[in-house]
């Protein structure tokens, strides 16, 4: 199989090809999406809301996302990879920024890693990409920032916010990152960045005009479901199938149904 490589995105922004991404955080999962034909697997930081359940991303360790990080790269052989650097290894000097990308480059095999923040991370991306590792951005709803926003409303609506992101998206591409994410921002500035960008944007909650598009697989596959956001597109609705199972489990246990006699030694 032809691996994805950053290249490839590339390319496929220059092809008018979009590009498909979902997040993924264990084995069995990743080598799903990996089969069905995935372009990007994103280890988010979102595992600290929906495989640890806590109320925010930033309580998940660099610990734990590699921990994530290697069980995702047991199943895949052919989407790219690109693992969150979580909040607190980063933000302070790009020394532990550097340290903290290498740590997962070495420990779990990912292609990539992905941080949040403009101008202020710049510095941090350069080395980053100097060491040869491939970095993605993240403009926008940057969810390591809830506490300073106060609100998981759309940002950018407003021109001061809009022209930042406009200048960090350009700062992002001239630091070297391989790809930016947009975050809940509107389409009209999504599609106003991505054309100024030569590399591509991956939008979630920014419209259609973005080079590719991704979406948190437990938001998707219904899992969650008190997560609604209008930018969700829910394509099962796994809560209501995985209670139906189960429930049909447990009646079969309490019934003695199962195991029968052809589900025996
Ligand atoms: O952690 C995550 O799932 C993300 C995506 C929503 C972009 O950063
Ligand atoms: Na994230």
């Amino acid at each position: 199989v032809k691996r994805i490589t950053t290249h490839t995105l590339q390319k496929m922004k220059s092809n008018g090809e979009k590009i498909s991404m979902i997040t993924a955080y264990d084995f069995s999962f990743a080598r799903i999406f990996d089969a069905a034909g995935i372009d990007v697997i994103l280890v988010g930081d979102s595992a600290s809301n929906v495989m640890a359940g806590h109320e925010t991303t930033l309580p998940i360790t660099l610990d734990q996302m590699i921990y994530h990080a290697q069980s995702v790269l047991r199943g895949i052989h052919r989407c790219l990879v690109v693992v969150d650097l979580p909040f607190g290894t980063y933000q302070s000097n790009s020394d532990i920024a550097l340290a903290s990308a290498i740590r997962i480059m070495k420990e779990t095999g990912a292609h990539a890693i992905k941080l949040e923040g403009g101008e202020e991370a710049v510095e941090s991306i350069k080395r980053i990409v100097h060491a040869g590792i491939p970095v993605m951005g993240h403009l926008g709803l940057t969810p390591q920032s809830i506490y300073k926003f106060g609100t998981y409303t759309v940002r950018a609506k407003e021109e001061e916010e809009a022209n930042k992101l406009k200048k960090d998206a350009l700062l992002l591409q001239e630091a070297g990152c391989f790809a930016t994410v947009l975050e809940k921002i509107p389409a009209i500035l999504a599609k106003e960045v991505s054309e100024s960008l030569h590399i591509p944007t991956i939008g979630i909650g920014a419209g259609n005009a973005c080079d590719g598009q991704v979406l948190v697989m437990h938001d998707m596959l219904g899992i969650n479901t008190e997560f609604k956001p209008r930018f969700l597109r829910q394509y099962l609705n796994l809560h209501e199938q995985i209670t139906g199972a189960v429930q049909q489990y447990i009646g079969d246990v309490k019934s003695g149904d199962f195991p029968n006699e052809h589900e025996s030694y």
